[in-house]
């Protein structure tokens, strides 16, 4: 297609895989109320295209030299191309969810674009609070959840709408998905630091070098002693060519904080809370609990 500058990387990101875990969600969610798969499909393409589309545009954001093993998009042609197939590939969800059911659209077009919103604020809030000194952990939370969870959340709930659901169970398996994917972002700052197999797909300590205010540096700044803390505030003022010592040194720091293990309570703290909401909602007891494993399996990744 042409021009290939801008419809080549569509394909390549696509093509590098990924997890795929929203489409699931939209198609296990759609099974679980027992309606009809196929109705679920344009909304399970519209959700993982907008979160390629997210994907490219957050790489150019994070200076990101990786992605799924490979190039990043920005890295393997340019700042402009990665921009521009980024916006073809948000047109394109639209494009396909536009192809939904008659009467599905007009539901699933409010929660898509609310959600397509909220994720583009949580990733202004994230860049803004990369140089902001202090972060409540309210603050970080309220920003992973747009940035991150809504989109889980969005996807479930638009699987809800395809197999006719009634509101009140769409709100309880939205707020599923969204507590799933807060706690899904914590192990997601966690592994940026501390995944441990080579797939793992993206550059190491990235956050780090970008000075993210993730749970993990939150917690260290709260946690320090003051010599640490000293440290610490050293480490973020680090220049770009000293990058492996910094990562070093923080990761060094997370460790003698033990901020990992905090991280993870607190992951595990919503998985509780999706759980709950999970228990409210009627439906096949077996089928749940595929639900279930599925969520449960995605806070125990290591990719
Ligand atoms: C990465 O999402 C971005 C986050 C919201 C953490 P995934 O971890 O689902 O990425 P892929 O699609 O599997 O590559
Ligand atoms: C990603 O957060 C959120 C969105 C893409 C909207 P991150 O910046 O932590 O995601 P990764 O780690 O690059 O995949
Ligand atoms: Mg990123
Ligand atoms: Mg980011
Ligand atoms: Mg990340």
């Amino acid at each position: 297609m042409s021009p290939a500058n801008m419809y080549q990387p569509m394909g390549y990101i696509l093509d590098l895989g990924g997890k795929r875990v929203r489409p699931l969600l939209t198609l296990i969610a759609c099974d679980l109320f027992n309606g009809t798969i196929q109705h679920a499909l344009p909304s399970a393409m519209a959700v993982e295209l907008f979160h390629n589309f997210s994907l490219i545009h957050d790489d150019i954001l994070d200076k990101a030299p990786l992605r799924r093993a490979n190039p990043t998009v920005h890295e393997k042609w340019n700042t402009d191309i990665a921009i521009l197939s980024g916006d073809g590939m948000l047109v394109k969800a639209y494009d396909v969810l536009a192809q939904s059911q008659q009467q599905h659209i007009g539901y699933l077009l409010p929660l898509f674009s609310k959600t397509g919103m909220e994720v583009c604020e949580g990733q202004q809030m994230d860049m803004d609070f990369e140089t902001q000194e202090k972060v409540s952990v309210e603050a970080y939370i309220q920003m992973i959840t747009y940035k991150t969870a809504v989109l889980l959340g969005c996807s479930l709930q638009m699987g809800a709408i395809c197999a006719n659901t009634s509101y009140q169970t769409q709100q309880h398996v939205y707020e599923f998905g969204k507590h799933i994917g807060i706690a899904f972002q914590l192990l997601d700052d966690v592994l940026d630091v501390f995944a441990e197999n080579e797939n793992f797909g993206k550059q190491i300590g990235g956050d780090i070098i970008a000075n993210k205010k993730t749970y993990l540096l939150l917690k260290a700044l709260e946690l320090a002693n003051p010599a640490q803390l000293q440290q610490l505030q050293a480490l973020c003022q680090m220049p770009n060519s000293l990058k492996d010592e910094k990562v070093k040194q923080v990761t060094a720091l997370y460790l003698a904080l033990n901020v990992k293990e905090l991280a993870l309570n607190e992951a595990n703290k919503h998985t509780s809370i999706a759980l709950q909401h999970l228990q409210e909602i009627e439906a096949d007891e077996v089928k749940k609990d595929h639900l279930k494993a599925f969520a449960l399996q995605l806070l125990n990744r290591n990719k």
